[in-house]
């Protein structure tokens, strides 16, 4: 269906009431409302939807480089590409990008990538697959770089993460250990290494809990950008760290993945929204 700004995006519906949008471009994941009403999902007023740029807001998929490690732009190049569709099923979609190595000179390789979406009442899983299709290995790091909506952000805590290594990239990368959950009230943009494999969201403000269940992703990047990065932003409004934060299942801290020629690699996360 098209988007209105000429962009096509498939809708998905539960029965209940819960619905999901993922755009072709860059297989671009931009809401998930629950059955319950809760918009689960932050999308910038500011965004554009204009390709080649990446959507600010939803889940960007960042694909063959989360960030900057590697030679490639940041995050890499999948999150400006056009998906095609090339399945669906109840509730559930896949979109893949087949990249022949010519997408950019700086990743000669082919792959295929394919992001599934499926969606339940209270939940939706994202599984990213990719597949080298070349005749030498690849290596790849990434991340789902999944944006939240928040109540206020001094109403929100992350859970999951106690105890857990992360690199801080507001102080050139260097190594800390997180004691208690997270709260934000400066900026955030951490790579927490080798998480478990549930994180929690608490929002005292909306009175819920966000649970974040992530399979072959060994890390999670934790982002807010608070006042002067929110204002550098041209798609981002100046107030709008208020209402966001960003927890990103990641391929990062941990290393890059190599993947053999023919074999495949997938990650999974799980969103599911309860009351508290
Ligand atoms: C996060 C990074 O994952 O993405 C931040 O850790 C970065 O450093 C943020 O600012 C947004 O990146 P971009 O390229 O979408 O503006």
């Amino acid at each position: 269906k098209d988007d209105g700004n000429g962009l096509d995006k498939v809708v998905l519906k539960t029965p209940n009431g819960a619905s999901a949008e993922v755009y072709r471009h860059g297989a671009h994941l931009t809401s998930f409302k629950t059955a319950s009403g809760k918009d689960v999902l932050f999308v910038s007023k500011q965004a554009v939807f204009k390709p080649p740029k990446a959507i600010r807001g939803g889940v960007p998929v960042c694909f063959p480089q989360f960030g900057q490690l590697g030679p490639l732009g940041q995050h890499g190049f999948a999150r400006n590409a056009a998906f095609e569709v090339v399945g669906s099923g109840d509730n559930s979609v896949t979109l893949e990008l087949a990249a022949s190595g010519k997408e950019d000179e700086r990743y000669p390789h082919p792959f295929q990538l394919r992001v599934t979406v499926t969606l339940a009442d209270e939940s939706l899983t994202q599984k990213l697959t990719a597949i080298n299709t070349g005749s030498s290995p690849i290596a790849f790091t990434c991340a789902l770089h999944t944006y939240f909506t928040a109540s206020a952000i001094d109403k929100v805590r992350v859970e999951g993460l106690d105890g857990v290594g992360f690199t801080d990239s507001l102080q050139g990368g260097k190594p800390l250990t997180q004691e208690g959950p997270v709260v934000f009230d400066q900026e955030v943009d951490r790579v927490y290494i080798g998480t478990p494999g549930s994180i929690k969201i608490f929002d005292d403000g909306a009175g819920s809990c966000v649970e974040i269940v992530k399979e072959g992703f060994p890390d999670a990047v934790v982002w807010n950008p608070w006042v002067e990065k929110s204002k550098a932003m041209g798609d981002f409004g100046d107030d709008e760290y208020q209402v966001m934060l960003c927890i990103e299942p990641a391929v990062a801290g941990s290393g890059a993945v190599t993947l053999q020629p023919g074999k495949t690699w997938n990650g999974t996360q799980t969103l599911t929204l309860s009351n508290v």
